[in-house]
């Protein structure tokens, strides 16, 4: 029983094609050859179906794919109970959650495809957590249950009774123009409810493209209109998804000054950031998300600053005595210098 628990089926959509193949994924299931339906797909078939509880975790058909479409992964450990959302049958999963804390900023870092924005959408209310029953998916009243005894229980109460308005900046800017018409002085005109618009501005650099339509924006110059245009408005949740992306040093400096400045006492701040150091200077705390692109990510309790920066890099969360990558990252570009070195050098003694 928990040892089917541990394993999880990914069938990538873009990747499975029933249509174009012959199958060969439940052909050569061993359990299927038993007569169980381990493995449901015809040839009528959006996608393969795989049944994690009738899996055994062989992987031949990982193998036997043409079209490298499976992915059999075994959990580090038994997460189930700690299952927050899942998208679908053999889709990612999200294990647990990052709990924001009033008057702080929290960092979130992981690589991509691990659930961090999954994650903000969550904690937005826009996407209302399954708990991984994406069939028959529970209501709140069942949710604010399940998170009970946690800082969680309180912060959903908040967001659903007294109504918190969050808003999210978005992580793909590019996307932006599809939805906003109108020029830039016009927009953050009409959402400039904290009277910022000036300050911001100025600022974000934005006085040199006041007049220019959204459409026209470069990508750096999106991203700072994306940020004023949540920064402006009156939010108890703020949220930056990769806020630095397209931007140069100084603006990324400028960027994070304007989110720190967004924190009142009873607010909630909460940040997506590769950029390390940008992370350490916005950060008042930190949680981490490992697992496995595409297909699971869990959030890491929350860290100081510095130990979650560590975390990140080393691989390695000491709390739960987890190793998520092999080597440090550190190590790992240093031993990328290093071996350019002695390509230049000739020296083969450095490793
Ligand atoms: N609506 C959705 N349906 C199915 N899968 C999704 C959906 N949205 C995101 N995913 C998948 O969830 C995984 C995590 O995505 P995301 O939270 O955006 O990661 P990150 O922000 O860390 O890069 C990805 O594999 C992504 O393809
Ligand atoms: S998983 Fe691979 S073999 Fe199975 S139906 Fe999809 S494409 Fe075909
Ligand atoms: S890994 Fe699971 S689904 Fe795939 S062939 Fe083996 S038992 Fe069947
Ligand atoms: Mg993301």
């Amino acid at each position: 029983m928990a040892e089917r628990l541990t394993r999880i089926a990914i069938v990538s959509e873009d990747k499975c094609k029933p249509k174009k193949c012959r199958q060969e994924c439940k052909k050569s299931c061993p359990v299927v050859k038993t007569g169980k339906l381990c493995i449901e797909v015809t040839s009528a078939s959006k996608l393969a179906f795989i049944s994690e509880e009738l899996c055994i975790g062989c992987g031949i058909c990982v193998k036997k794919c043409p079209f490298d479409a499976i992915e059999i992964i075994n959990l580090p450990k038994d997460l189930e109970k700690d299952t927050t959302h899942r998208y679908g049958p053999n889709t990612f999963k999200l294990h647990r959650l990052p709990v924001p804390r009033p008057g702080q900023v929290l960092g979130l870092v992981g690589t991509n495809g691990i659930g961090k924005s999954t994650a903000l959408k969550v904690l937005a209310g826009k996407l209302k957590p399954n708990l991984g029953r994406f069939k028959n998916p529970p209501d709140w009243q069942e949710i604010l249950t399940y998170f009970r005894g946690s800082e969680l229980q309180n912060y959903f109460t908040r967001i659903l009774e007294d109504n918190l308005k969050a808003i999210i900046k978005p992580q793909y800017v590019d996307h932006i123009p599809k939805a906003v018409q109108g020029n830039v002085g016009q927009v953050l005109e009409q959402k400039d409810e904290r009277d910022m618009k000036a300050e911001l501005c100025v600022d974000l650099e934005l006085n040199q493209v006041i007049d220019r339509n959204v459409g026209d924006l470069s990508g750096g110059e999106l991203q700072r209109f994306a940020i004023a245009v949540v920064a402006v408005q009156n939010a108890e949740i703020y949220m930056f998804d990769e806020p630095s992306s397209y931007l140069d040093v100084k603006q990324r400096l400028k960027a994070a000054q304007v989110i720190r400045s967004l924190l009142r006492p009873n607010s909630y701040v909460i940040v997506v950031e590769h950029d390390l150091s940008v992370l350490d200077y916005l950060s008042d705390f930190i949680c981490c998300l490992y697992g496995k692109p595409g297909a699971y990510g869990v959030v890491t309790l929350p860290f100081s600053v510095r130990e979650g920066i560590n975390i990140f890099l080393a691989g390695f969360v000491p709390t739960e005595n987890l190793r998520f990558r092999d080597e440090s990252l550190t190590f790992k570009r240093l031993k990328k210098v290093l071996r350019r070195l002695r390509h230049i050098s000739g020296i083969s003694t450095l490793l």
